[in-house]
This record gives C-alpha cells, sequence and structure tokens, in this order.
C-alpha cells in the first residue's frame, strides 16, 4: 500500500482558518473549523486507478463534544463519521474511512455537520 499525504492547510477551506498554534501537526499547520454546521475542507486526490482507497484524517478535538463530519467523495457521501475529544488541542489521532475512487483527480470533501463545527484537522492521508 502506498500513502500519500495532503496537508489540510492547503486545501480548500469553507469557512476555517489555518493555524499553528497547537503542537503536533504535520506541515506548516492545520485548518481550524469555524463553529458552524456547513463548515467544510475539501481535497483533490489524484488516483491511479479505480478503486477502494482508504482515506485516513489526523484531527484534534480538545472539547468533550463529539464533531462529527459528512465525508462526500466527488459529491457523494460516503458516510458521517465522529470526530470525538481527543482530550487535547495538541493531542492528534487519526480515523479511517473506505471510499471508492474514480482514476484520475477526485474530490474529498469533509464537511461539519453540527454548530460546533469540524475538529482541527490536520491532513488527510490516502492509501490505495
Ligand atoms: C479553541 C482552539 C481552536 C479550536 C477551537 C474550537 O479556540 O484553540 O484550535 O479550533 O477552540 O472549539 O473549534
Amino acid at each position: 500500500p502506498q500513502g500519500t499525504r495532503y496537508e489540510a492547510e492547503n486545501a480548500t477551506i469553507s469557512q476555517g482558518a489555518v493555524e499553528s498554534n497547537h503542537a503536533g501537526f504535520s506541515g506548516t499547520g492545520f485548518v481550524n473549523y469555524d463553529n458552524v454546521a456547513g463548515s467544510f475542507i475539501e481535497f483533490s486526490v489524484s488516483a491511479a486507478t479505480a478503486g477502494t482507497a482508504t482515506l485516513t484524517f489526523r484531527f484534534a478535538n480538545g472539547t468533550t463534544a463529539n464533531r462529527p463530519m459528512t465525508i462526500a467523495v466527488n459529491g457523494a457521501t460516503v458516510q458521517t463519521r465522529d470526530f470525538p475529544g481527543t482530550g487535547a488541542w495538541t493531542t492528534w489521532q487519526s480515523t479511517s474511512v473506505s471510499a471508492q475512487l474514480v482514476a484520475g483527480s477526485n474530490s474529498v470533501r469533509a464537511t461539519a455537520t453540527t454548530a460546533g463545527g469540524g475538529p482541527n484537522l490536520d491532513y488527510l492521508e490516502v492509501t490505495t
């Protein structure tokens, strides 16, 4: 398996900000979702061939409230996933979703579904 990392700070951000005030992130920072439902980050993911991929999201949630997000690939919802508290904003954890990719360019969007918005998101790693 070969993994490719897509940093959240390089993705398309709707209602969120790139920040770097909580240590432990990869790259130059992470994205702090605005605390609203509907805030999202969209990654452009390249796949050599069509097939099943594992989408791994690295996140931190320093609250005790879940920050669920809907994961959509090429506009179709894959699932809504829990992003529970990790204990601190500097404690980063990963959660994975399996999805079908097409050959070439794919959009992977993670959209907050509750008023708390999303967690802080460090990166998406795609393994095919
Ligand atoms: C704090 C924290 C942010 C986080 C925010 C939130 O302000 O410093 O990194 O994104 O809480 O609740 O979403």
